[in-house]
């Protein structure tokens, strides 16, 4: 569905929209669960995300509007919010919270949201709704925070108005994300380089299950718990801030000092995986995508075994993956538990790819799943020409 967003907002409010702005999602390349263990990931924004169309109002009224849901809300200017109930204005809500917080002066705004990102599929829709939000208020009312700290914002919106204790790594990739290059993020330091993702013969193709993440939050509260356990367990003996701060040889020689055999298991992912990331990151200068792959299965295989945040539709989409030899690799992308896979795939061969892996998971999982190939865009921004073209 292609819409005017210009002319949208106009029906809507009965006035025109003065700016736009849009932040895409994210995938992740390798570096799954890593990010809250300050160690290396390797995130790339997409072309899908949110788009928002905006005009300031004299009623001193936040009128929150969506083309993708019926909710809406009109909410005076006040000097803080709550979360209400479940719904999608929440992240915007939170984050204009987060500014007055802040001590800014804001003025009303009617805003009109849309994003083709699909929900629940932990493509990070909701950082790109936040980071959009965050990055509009600055502009519009001369925030000064640079982009870092909009990430940083978003972050503690994300941690502690909406609930959900995830990493920086999804509002880091949907405000710093480069056309055709991934960013090999230190989660602890915050440094990154944006590396070219030359995928030579290959696409990447992103798999959505179609299976909501309905355990994803408090599974995911969970795992955080879990390597806390594990980091406090390797303290006794070893002077470390994080997980990621020791690589597997030095893992073996404490992991006796854990004792729970599942707080165990969640810790050796933790830390091989963060292993991968560096020899994933050699493979891709390289342009050995062969060996990127099979880093991109042993990631899938840990978080399925080790981790245990996979699933049985995620499983599928690797598991068709690993019959057919055009694929490099595959493994889920996010947190986990339904949502996305992604697929190194030859281009030459996406289609039959996308038909034979939407067949094989359809059989298995008795519902179809959506299969794209992806293409990596930039970070957050002002629209210029698009407010009046079809998005
Ligand atoms: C979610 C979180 C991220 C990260 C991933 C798992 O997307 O929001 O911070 O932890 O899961 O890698």
């Amino acid at each position: 569905m292609k819409h005017n967003l210009y002319r949208e907002f106009q029906n809507i409010f009965n006035k025109e929209a003065e700016k736009a702005y849009f932040s895409p999602g994210r995938v992740n390349l390798i570096g799954e669960h890593i990010d809250y263990n300050g160690g290396l990931v390797m995130p790339c924004a997409i072309t899908f995300g949110t788009y928002v169309v905006v005009a300031p109002n004299n009623d001193n009224v936040f009128r929150f509007r969506s083309l993708n849901f019926n909710d809406k809300l009109d909410i005076p200017l006040k000097e803080n919010y709550k979360k209400s109930k479940e719904s999608w204005f929440n992240y915007p809500l939170g984050i204009i919270d987060y500014f007055l917080h802040d001590g800014h002066q804001l003025q009303g705004l009617d805003m009109l949201y849309y994003g083709d990102i699909p929900i629940s599929s932990g493509l990070s829709s909701s950082a790109s709704i936040e980071v959009v939000t965050a990055y509009m208020l600055n502009d519009l009312f001369n925030g000064g925070y640079n982009k870092l700290e909009l990430v940083q914002l978003a972050k503690r919106v994300e941690n502690i108005f909406i609930g959900v204790n995830c990493g920086i790594m999804d509002q880091f990739a949907v405000a710093f994300g480069e056309k055709d290059k991934a960013l090999m993020l230190n989660c602890d330091t915050l440094e990154y380089q944006a590396v070219n993702t030359n995928l030579g013969e290959y696409v990447l193709a992103i798999i959505n299950t179609n299976k909501p993440r309905k355990l994803a939050e408090s599974k995911y509260n969970e795992r955080v718990q879990e390597c806390q356990t594990a980091l406090k367990a390797l303290q006794q003996e070893l002077d470390i801030q994080h997980l990621c701060d020791i690589d597997s040889n030095t893992f073996k020689q404490h992991q006796h000092l854990i004792t729970d055999s599942i707080v165990l298991k969640r810790a050796k992912h933790v830390i091989e995986e963060n292993d991968r990331v560096k020899l994933a990151a050699k493979a891709l200068a390289n342009g050995d995508l062969l060996s990127f792959g099979q880093l991109m299965y042993d990631s899938h295989d840990s978080l399925k075994n080790q981790y245990e945040v996979s699933g049985k539709e995620l499983d599928a989409v690797v598991e068709y993956s690993l019959t057919n030899p055009n694929v490099a690799g595959a493994r889920m992308t996010g947190a986990g538990f339904g949502g996305c896979a992604i697929a190194l795939v030859k281009e030459s061969a996406f289609d039959t790819f996308s038909k034979e892996a939407t067949a094989y998971y359809t059989a298995k999982i008795g519902y179809a799943p959506s299969v794209y190939s992806s293409l990596i865009g930039d970070g957050v921004g002002l629209l210029k020409e698009t407010l009046s073209t079809n998005i």
